[in-house]
């Protein structure tokens, strides 16, 4: 399986710097893209090693983390965009990428099925309901690696002074209030919708809410040491209801750091 993994970097290391380009925006998303994949796959194997995975479970977790924006590229150089409302689902189209590479072959049946199941929920507003508790266990992986970076990615442009150097893939940005109907569903403690996004305070809001939807301890300490919470929480308007949303906030974020 070692073997395999050196494969698979050397191919998806190969195929991302196939969509370098001389245009500089373009560059700018598919670098960005490119580090994200880095950081990810890291993710994916500190977690697993964290919640003890034999070495096997740990090497698709690797994977699954390496291929999970796979379709990211494809999706670029079709649609001139990462926006799966304006153009296709990237984990949907990631798994056709994957099952049109030989070495993926070299999978069993079952590890095959299981990576295959992670990439394509990795996105998903919820997990697709299955019986297979470790496609599941693999999906959560996948769902908090990805998140943790996507944290990591946001973090220079949350002060609306530097909203304009956000790549210009991303919409709504110049504007920085928050929508009412977020502010309401935030309140409540209510997941949002992300293609309803409408200003760059929306998306804060949406970055926030996914600490709901953190699975694992490990993961929840790592966003509260990087301070990403704060970070956002700090760059959001002075609002009573927001702050009554950071306190329920608050309350989850140590409810699972204590009982996990
Ligand atoms: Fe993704």
């Amino acid at each position: 399986m070692r073997e395999l993994l050196s494969e698979m970097h050397r191919w998806m290391s190969a195929y991302m710097k196939s969509f370098y380009s001389a245009d500089e925006e373009v560059q700018r998303g598919i670098l960005i893209k490119e580090t994200h994949t880095g950081y990810v796959t890291v993710n994916c194997v500190e977690l697993a090693k964290a919640l003890n995975f034999p070495p096997h479970d740990v090497e698709l977790a690797e994977i699954i983390g390496l291929f999970h924006d796979v379709g990211r590229f494809r999706q670029y150089s079709i649609y001139k965009t990462f926006n799966d409302a304006d153009s296709e689902d990237h984990a949907d189209l990631g798994i056709k990428v994957i099952a049109e590479l030989d070495f993926f072959k070299k999978l069993d049946a079952a590890d095959y099925a299981l990576v295959e199941f992670a990439i394509q929920q990795h996105n998903k507003k919820v997990i697709a309901p299955t019986d297979d508790a470790r496609k599941i266990l693999f999906a959560k992986v996948i769902r908090d690696a990805d998140k943790l970076d996507i944290y990591r990615v946001l973090e220079p442009f949350l002060a609306q002074e530097n909203a304009d150097k956000m790549p210009k893939f991303i919409k709504g940005v110049e504007r920085a209030e928050i929508s009412p109907d977020f502010v309401e569903k935030f309140v409540r403690g209510e997941q949002v919708d992300y293609r309803e996004i409408r200003t760059n305070g929306d998306r804060k809001i949406v970055r926030l809410m996914w600490i709901y939807d953190v699975n694992f301890a490990w993961t929840m300490r790592k966003i509260v040491e990087r301070g990403y919470i704060e970070k956002i929480v700090q760059n959001l308007p002075a609002d009573e209801k927001i702050a009554a949303g950071v306190k329920l906030l608050r309350e989850h974020v140590a409810e699972v750091i204590g009982s996990l």
